[in-house]
């Protein structure tokens, strides 16, 4: 938890945007956190925020046993905006009157705004939110005016500025309610009057002195994987405490092509960070621990626990460290638990219970209130280059499950280079659409990869017949991960792939693109 900053704090009522609250706050540059319903109010008074918002939920507040929130929330003084659920609980525990529509409110809604005050200042008279509602106020609480309706709904917002107190029935967070983000704005700005001092350069500044701080002339140990949040980690430590800090990176043989150099090159002895790095180049172990498992579930556990073989291995080379050092983000901790007191141990897949095997006092966590965004931004600030900044979600046991069947040292490299290809000219088709109309390429999908169907069939090259491996092409389009869409590549951008994967690529004579979505797929293939 971030001490001596302005914030503002997000109460979650178990809405399923609570996240994209938070976020939109930290857009303004003001700094939140979320925190369950069921914290104690005197925890609320302690941390001193400069506003609260409530977010929405699933249940009715009139029912019993609901999620609920006692007076003296809204009499701290502290402004309150209550949003969806919020809002009606707000109403409901001050004397207002919540209750069940005879039909839905779902989707755009056409909404009539009042603008002549701080929160709606400088939205249209008409606008569209999204509403997404049963429940519905039926009577204001004592001291409050409706400030925006719809024509089903009596009051889409209202205010009672005296006291601080502000109800939004819709969801501004989202990005379906034009202006939503203004409205925010308004509130956090303008109403709590939060500076908005809340910056990457500054996070980064602030850490690092904290870190220093923390370690004093401690020694901190980072298993570092290359991706995002382990590198940001291994760049801010260092920044920090230098070669107080050793970086184990473990390579396993399953990255993506030169994948390993590039990490070696940013944080090894050449490259643009202070630390002391050891590459362990595992590649044979993890081949032989796997030869002839063809079970996608064993094959992650034998990974898994290769991992942490080999990482147990240099710890104790290195010996007892005072801290471990982790890359947790924002997001981690609060699915693990609503931002607890105690830190929680991110069950990396591939790093679970590395604790057990290393000897060290107490976890740091530099990067645990941060969004992946901001976790991004920080990163360019340190330096770290845009390529692995920015670079696609990459799972854990890597390319052993983007091999159907059993891993061999040549399998992998036939998915290396098909992957490759692949990467590189979606890269270029997306440049030459974004030189072309100066937007992004709308097929741009958020994951991509190829993998190794395990069927081999007849082909021919040139005169010669041939019995070589399949290649599968995917590529989502997705928001969370958990449902995703195949993304619309154009079919020129595909037989490019296919035309140069067949031609660069030995051992491979079709190359096929997954049209399936998950569910009933998964986002991976193995
Ligand atoms: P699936 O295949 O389950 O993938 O639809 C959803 C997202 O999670 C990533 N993924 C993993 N990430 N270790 C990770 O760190 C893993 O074992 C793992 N399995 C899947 C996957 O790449 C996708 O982004």
């Amino acid at each position: 938890m971030i001490q001596d900053k302005e914030k503002v704090i997000v109460i979650d009522f178990g809405g399923q945007y609570n996240q994209l609250v938070a976020r939109r706050v930290r857009e303004c540059n003001v700094y939140c956190e979320i925190y369950s319903y069921k914290t104690p109010l005197e925890k609320i008074k302690e941390m001193a925020p400069k506003g609260i918002i409530l977010t929405g939920g699933p249940n009715s507040c009139y029912e019993e046993g609901a999620p609920t929130a006692g007076r003296e929330l809204f009499e701290m003084g502290v402004p309150v905006l209550g949003l969806c659920y919020g809002a009606q609980l707000m109403m409901h525990v001050l004397g207002g009157k919540v209750e069940r529509a005879d039909a839905r409110e779902y989707g755009k809604t056409k909404t009539y705004f009042k603008n002549d005050n701080t929160l709606f200042n400088g939205i249209k008279d008409e606008n569209i939110v999204w509403m997404s509602h049963f429940d519905y106020i039926s009577k204001l609480a004592p001291g409050f005016e409706v400030i925006a309706h719809t024509d089903n709904c009596p009051v889409a917002a209202a205010q009672n500025v005296a006291a601080g107190l502000y109800a939004i029935q819709f969801h501004p967070e989202v990005l379906h309610t034009v202006d939503g983000s203004k409205m925010l704005y308004n509130f956090v700005r303008n109403i709590c009057g939060c500076a908005g001092d809340w910056r990457m350069d500054t996070f980064v500044e602030d850490s690092i002195k904290a870190i220093r701080e923390k370690v004093g002339d401690g020694k901190v140990l980072l298993a570092l994987s290359g991706g995002v949040d382990s590198s940001v980690a291994a760049g801010l430590l260092s920044r920090a405490i230098g070669k107080q800090l050793t970086c184990v990176f473990v390579d396993h043989g399953l990255l993506r092509k030169n994948e390993g150099d590039e990490v070696e090159a940013v944080f090894g002895n050449n490259g643009i960070f202070d630390l002391n790095f050891i590459r362990v180049n595992a590649q044979h172990r993890f081949y032989v621990k796997l030869a002839g498992e063809s079970e996608p579930e064993r094959k992650r556990k034998i990974i898994g626990e290769e991992f942490i073989r080999v990482f147990e291995e240099e710890a104790k080379k290195i010996g007892a460290v005072d801290f471990l050092a982790q890359g947790t983000i924002y997001p981690d901790v609060v699915e693990s638990g609503l931002g607890g007191e105690s830190a929680v141990i991110k069950s990396h897949h591939n790093v679970g219970g590395l604790p057990d095997y290393v000897d060290f006092k107490e976890i740091i966590e530099p990067l645990r209130d941060l969004f992946k965004d901001e976790v991004r931004k920080a990163g360019l600030e340190l330096g770290i280059p845009e390529r692995l900044v920015f670079r696609q979600p990459f799972p854990g046991p890597g390319l052993g499950i983007r091999i159907i069947g059993d891993i061999t040292e040549e399998k992998v490299k036939i998915v290396q280079d098909a992957d490759f290809i692949y990467r590189d000219e979606i890269a270029k088709a997306a440049d030459a659409y974004k030189a072309e109309n100066g937007t992004a390429a709308p097929w741009m999908p958020d994951q991509y990869f190829a993998a190794l169907t395990n069927i081999r069939s007849v082909g021919v090259m040139g005169d010669e017949r041939t019995y070589d491996y399949a290649v599968a092409l995917r590529a989502v389009r997705t928001v969370d991960f958990m449902t995703a869409e195949c993304a619309d590549i154009p079919f020129t951008v595909l037989q490019t792939v296919m035309s140069r994967i067949i031609n660069e690529v030995r051992g491979v004579n079709r190359v096929f693109f997954d049209l399936t979505s998950k569910p009933p797929g998964t986002i991976e293939l193995e």
